[in-house]
């Protein structure tokens, strides 16, 4: 294991906020980790698990310790005539896990290129896009239990998962570590097209492969989301509201080209980008943050934004999407 003391956070956030911890340490196996948990440092310190830093907004430097996996393994657990079972470290790059499914010809991640993050906080954040939501994959949660060290495998029915949501995030919030995660990927791969205009991006590249809806899906998400190492962001800073199906319906009158979608007989989701830059916020910039021009659900830091600057423009756009459409946006960034 690797510890360091007042660490800079920048290269672990991709909104580029310049903030300390305390201690820094990352493991390597789930050995490290039981020592870690048990370390006198780990005692007497709060503890804060990230990822790949993709969804986080640091509001101050983090006066604790900061854990970060790199359990790097990949292993086949089981295989049959149709189906591979992945069992992949929560440390694994989430992309280099996407592209070296799809060398293999094994399908299932190929709509989810270019998340940033890594394959831990993707079984957390049920991390989604292009009509594919990484639940669809996932068999098996391997965590450990942080107060008894004792390690447990969760089904993917026991992890609870909904959009952007899990039992990680709600009720076991702070208490497992994710270890590892098995997909179940395809041998004969069903493609997922089915959301809006990928089929048609999708053909026009050629035939229909996993290796070209992987090349599409980058180029989709690299001609509207910023490339983090350029400028700093988190991917979608708030989740696609789910309002009852009475306000869409009143707003619908008013706002007929509203893009939608049934979620249930009562319920739709609306896509918060468009609420946001139908309240005129797309590619506005304060100061050293923003709206991005090409996606209004992306926030941006041009470099030197602090946390509560991102923050403050943040409530800005909720207010005046709160204001317009009577609808509250949740951020699916996490404020620390
Ligand atoms: N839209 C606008 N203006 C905008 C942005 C979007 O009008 O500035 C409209 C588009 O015209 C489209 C609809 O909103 O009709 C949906 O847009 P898009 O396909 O870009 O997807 P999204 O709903 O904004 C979600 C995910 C993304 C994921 C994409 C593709 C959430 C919060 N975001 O965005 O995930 O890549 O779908 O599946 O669910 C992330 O979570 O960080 C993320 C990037």
């Amino acid at each position: 294991m690797t510890l360091i003391t007042d660490a800079s956070l920048l290269p672990y956030n991709t909104f580029g906020i310049d903030v300390k911890a305390d201690y820094l340490i990352e493991y390597h196996s789930l050995e490290e980790l039981k020592e870690v948990l048990i370390s006198d440092v780990l005692k007497s310190n709060r503890m804060l698990h990230i990822g790949g830093g993709s969804n986080l907004l640091f509001l101050s430097d983090f006066k604790g310790v900061v854990l970060h996996s790199k359990i790097r393994s990949l292993q086949i657990v089981q295989e049959d005539s149709q189906s591979v079972y992945l069992e992949v470290g929560s440390g694994v790059v989430w992309d280099d896990l996407v592209s070296y499914a799809v060398a293999k010809g094994w399908g299932g991640l190929e709509n989810l290129s270019l998340i940033p993050g890594e394959t831990g906080a993707s079984a957390v954040q049920n991390i989604g896009a292009y009509g594919v939501e990484v639940q669809d994959l996932i068999t098996v949660v391997h965590a450990l239990e942080i107060e008894s060290l004792k390690p447990r495998a969760f089904t993917e029915d026991e992890c609870c998962y909904a959009y952007r949501d899990s039992i990680f995030k709600n009720e076991l919030k702070g208490r497992f570590i994710i270890t590892s995660v098995v997909f179940k990927l395809d041998k004969n791969p069903v493609f997922r097209l089915g959301y809006q205009y990928l089929e048609e991006a999708v053909r026009k590249n050629g035939d229909i492969t996993l290796e070209n809806i992987r090349d599409t899906v980058i180029s989709i998400r690299e001609s509207k989301l910023p490339d983090p190492k350029i400028i700093g962001n988190a991917g979608s800073f708030f989740m696609n509201p789910i309002i009852p199906i009475g306000l869409f319906q009143n707003l619908a009158q008013e706002y007929p080209e509203m893009p939608h979608y049934m979620v249930s007989e009562a319920a739709v989701k609306v896509p918060a980008g468009w609420l946001i830059e139908k309240c005129g916020w797309k590619g506005r910039r304060i100061g050293n943050t923003g709206v991005h021009d090409k996606q209004a659900l992306v926030l941006v830091n041009y470099g030197g934004a602090t946390g509560r600057e991102i923050a403050g423009l943040a409530a800005s756009v909720q207010l005046s999407v709160k204001e317009t459409f009577g609808i509250l946006l949740k951020p699916e960034v996490n404020f620390i």
